[in-house]
């Protein structure tokens, strides 16, 4: 007796509301509907957005909402029109959809997809499948999804076009990073910024995206790494990754942009903000050296109002980037990613400091809002 057309009912983690720890509850996840999978997920990990998207400060986040969004997992069975996933396969759920058919998917100067909707705001738009319904009840309530993906939940419902069939071997314990922080950060390196060999980097922000912008630059060449962190705890890991300096903000007595540009003779090359908000924003651009410089933002802050540019800036041939999914075209670029990790191109082991069982969610994001972890990895 599968489980195949039934509701499954399993464990997930609920936010009800802003600003309070997840609730551990007894959920019942809908079959799949057309060109939908339904998954069990196997490792999830937690990444800052997971915590932004239930802070006071951001406004349109919808309640009550399974969050997660990094994760690997085993499809359980697949809804009707499904051709490329069956029962059984490996596979890692992304925000970024590739449906393979729109202008966007079809153009080789971007990884947006069509399916994302409204462009307006990306991340927030997928919190019901496309049917504009959930697949999640608890307590007789719908519950929202989560950026197409839901991975606080031992089974989720993905549509197809947000999904990756990956290796049989592959470790789902550290290859759930690629679903975001790590594809994220070191394709903002690899893809956006296209940082080139002997070149000079800054990195802002330490956490997954930040060392994996690192672990990019790295492997791009770059000749020197300037990682900035207002935690100086982080900095041991950075060097370990390639970074061939490291600065507190913290600890200087003036801004951290004047050490850069006085380090670098006139500043970087490649400025890559993995922080978010205005302040690292600001600190990045002004890093980077006039004429060529580009300055790359990962992080978002919700709440923040941003950066104000002022023409000359630009005219003087400083660029600004944004990354989203670090450039990658999910479904294409995914199992490309789990084979280098393989073939230990790049290293994702660094990246978890800790795995806990599912059960001790809130004690994961604890580590994370203490600065203690880079990345927890959870299993079910
Ligand atoms: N200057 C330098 N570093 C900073 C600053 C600052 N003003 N503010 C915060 N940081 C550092 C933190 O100390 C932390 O080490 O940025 C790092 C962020 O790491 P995480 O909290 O682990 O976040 P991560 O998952 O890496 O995500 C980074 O990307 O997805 C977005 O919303 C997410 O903005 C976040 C960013
Ligand atoms: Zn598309």
């Amino acid at each position: 007796m599968g489980t195949k057309g039934k509701v499954i009912k399993c464990k997930a983690a609920i936010a009800w509301e802003t600003d309070k720890p997840l609730c551990i509850e007894e959920i019942e996840v809908a079959p799949p509907k057309a060109h939908e999978v339904r998954i069990q997920v196997i490792a999830t990990s937690i990444c800052h957005t997971d915590a932004n998207s239930i802070d006071p400060k951001f406004k349109e986040a919808l309640f009550p909402v399974i969050l997660g969004h990094e994760c690997a997992g085993i499809v359980e069975s697949v809804g009707p029109g499904v051709t490329n996933f069956k029962a059984g396969d490996k596979v890692i759920p992304f925000f970024a959809p590739q449906c393979k058919k729109c202008k966007f998917c079809l153009s080789p100067l971007t990884n947006l997809c069509g399916k994302l909707r409204n462009f307006e705001t990306p991340n927030i738009d997928q919190e019901l499948m496309e049917d504009k319904t959930s697949r999640f009840t608890c307590k007789g309530k719908s519950i929202y999804h989560f950026m197409g993906v839901s991975s606080f939940s031992q089974y989720t419902v993905v549509s197809e076009v947000n999904l990756a069939k990956i290796d049989d071997d592959a470790n789902l314990e550290r290859v759930c990073l690629i679903g975001c922080g790590f594809s994220s950060g070191y394709g903002a390196a690899i893809n956006t910024a296209k940082v080139t060999p002997g070149s000079t980097c800054a990195v802002f922000g330490l956490g997954g995206v930040g060392l994996s912008a690192v672990i990019g630059c790295k492997i791009a060449g770059a000749s020197r790494i300037i990682a900035i962190d207002i935690n100086s705890e982080k900095f041991a890991k950075a060097k370990a990754l390639g970074a061939t300096d490291c600065l507190n903000p913290r600890d200087l007595d003036k801004p951290v942009q004047e050490v850069i540009i006085e380090l670098t003779n006139g500043g970087v090359d490649f400025a890559i903000d993995c922080a978010g908000g205005s302040q690292t924003m600001r600190a990045a651009l002004d890093s980077t050296v006039v004429a060529w410089g580009s300055c790359t933002v990962v992080g978002v802050k919700f709440g923040d109002k941003g950066l104000e540019v002022s023409p000359i800036e630009l005219l003087l041939g400083r660029k600004i980037n944004g990354t989203f999914f670090g450039g990658w075209k999910s479904v294409d670029s995914v199992p490309k990613l789990v084979n280098d990790y393989k073939n230990k191109k790049f290293d994702l082991d660094a990246l978890v400091t800790h795995t806990l069982p599912f059960d001790k969610i809130n004690e994961a994001f604890d580590l994370m809002h203490q600065g203690k972890s880079i990345r927890t990895v959870l299993t079910f």
